[in-house]
């Protein structure tokens, strides 16, 4: 597969997990590394795009030429991928936002409540940030998601897929050894309405490549 010629496009691309305050020292989050999402802003930057990285808390490097912007919470990062959806031609979520955030974000330290060995934490839905840019209906871009999964991948990937109204969604099993999260590989299959590739394991950066050309080809093949 020859690599794509992305000029004069624009990517957006969030990922890294998101991480949501309890009180001033605390928090809730996950394993994501940021890693795959990172290598997709790379290689899109690689093929001429002009890439927006919409960051969670992630020890990794800006790619070469990538605007970043750094957030912290799911709605910090719904705020920035809104923002720069209007201006993408293809909106790719391959951040791992949290479900749920606190309630209530406690001003000073919790303390441990007297006398009792169990406690409960109050927890609200975030908002989905790639179903809403799914759902526009005006500057809507071409829009791909991530469904990582630990059983039945395959079905629960095709059913977000059509619940979240997206283009193209990339299905991983998170429970695989040296695969997903926090790995440097990865063994994806792409899912879009029309069917389904398999792609072998690969490093996240030969596969990051190799999936900005099957988007490309999908979102600018008119
Ligand atoms: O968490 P879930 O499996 O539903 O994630 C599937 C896709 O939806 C991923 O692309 C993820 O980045 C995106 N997502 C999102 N906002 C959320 C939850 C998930 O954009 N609050």
């Amino acid at each position: 597969q020859p690599r794509a010629d992305l000029r004069g496009k624009h990517f957006a691309i969030t990922a890294g997990p998101t991480r949501e305050s309890l009180d001033p020292v605390r928090y809730l989050t996950n394993h994501s590394s940021g890693k795959m999402g990172f290598a997709l802003a790379a290689a899109a930057r690689r093929a001429g795009a002009e890439v927006t990285l919409i960051a969670g808390p992630v020890n990794l490097p800006t790619p070469a030429g990538v605007k970043r912007v750094d957030v912290v919470d799911a709605r910090e990062m719904q705020e920035a991928a809104e923002r720069a959806a209007d201006l993408c031609d293809v909106f790719i979520a391959a951040a791992a936002v949290a479900d749920f955030r606190p309630e209530r974000i406690a001003q000073e330290k919790i303390k441990k409540s007297d006398g009792s060995d169990r406690d409960t934490l109050a927890l609200v839905k975030n908002p989905d940030i790639v179903a809403g840019i799914a759902a526009r209906n005006e500057r809507r871009p071409f829009t791909v998601g991530f469904a990582a999964e630990t059983e039945k991948v395959l079905e629960h990937a095709a059913g977000k897929l059509s619940r979240k109204k997206l283009d193209m969604i990339i299905a991983n099993d998170v429970s695989e050894a040296d695969s997903g999260f926090n790995s440097e590989r990865n063994r994806v299959t792409v899912l879009d309405p029309s069917g389904r590739t398999e792609l072998p394991q690969s490093l996240k950066t030969a596969l990051a490549e190799q999936l900005i050309g099957m988007i490309a080809a999908q979102a600018f093949s008119q």
